[in-house]
């Protein structure tokens, strides 16, 4: 049985680039259309991107990346290695993702989803995304239209 309890344990902390062959890994055992190591290597060292890994036991189990594009902010990438997952880990690092565009004062956050992932589309909707359009054959390997969908932020005018 698992617990929510478990995620107290989950550390979240930057991906950095010794963080990379481990995320690589895990990134091809996750996605039938995986990043490469250069595509995680821009994303830690280049200006306005970043990511965050979730580190159980000193293990990474899960990782999130981001782009900030002043006013709008993408969510690159997100994923829960399969024995962790339903422990709220996407959601610790989606409220850092979250904490860091509003930083920015980024007023949305985008992403594209396959149609076919229904667990990430749920999840996703949990936290207030919601459809914008579809942008279609967006994906290969296998090819797929991909859902693009965004967060709004608030800010109060004296924030
Ligand atoms: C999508 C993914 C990142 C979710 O990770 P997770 O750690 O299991 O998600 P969380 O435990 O933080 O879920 C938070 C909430 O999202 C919703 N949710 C998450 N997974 C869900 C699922 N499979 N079915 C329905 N709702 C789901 C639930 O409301 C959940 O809260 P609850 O458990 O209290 O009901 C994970 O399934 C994953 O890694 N999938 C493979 C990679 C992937 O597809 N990434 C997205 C690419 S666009």
């Amino acid at each position: 049985m698992t617990s929510k309890i478990d995620n107290k344990k989950i550390l979240i902390r930057e991906m950095q680039l010794v963080d990379l062959e481990k995320v690589v890994i895990l990134e091809e055992e996750i996605f039938p259309d995986p990043w490469s190591l250069k595509a995680f290597q821009e994303q830690v060292e280049d200006d306005n991107w970043g990511g965050y890994v979730a580190v159980s036991n000193g293990e990474i189990i899960g990782y999130a990346c981001y782009y900030i594009a002043a006013h709008e902010s993408h969510l690159t990438n997100i994923a829960v290695v399969e024995e962790f997952r339903g422990k709220l880990v996407a959601k610790l690092l989606l409220d850092n993702i979250f904490k860091v565009v509003k930083e920015y004062k980024s007023e949305f956050l985008l992403l594209e989803v396959r149609p076919s992932n229904k667990s990430a589309i749920a999840f996703y909707e949990k936290y207030d995304f919601k459809l914008l359009y579809q942008r279609p054959r967006y994906y290969h390997s296998p090819v797929e239209d991909a859902l693009v969908m965004v967060h709004y932020f608030e800010y109060d005018r004296d924030e």
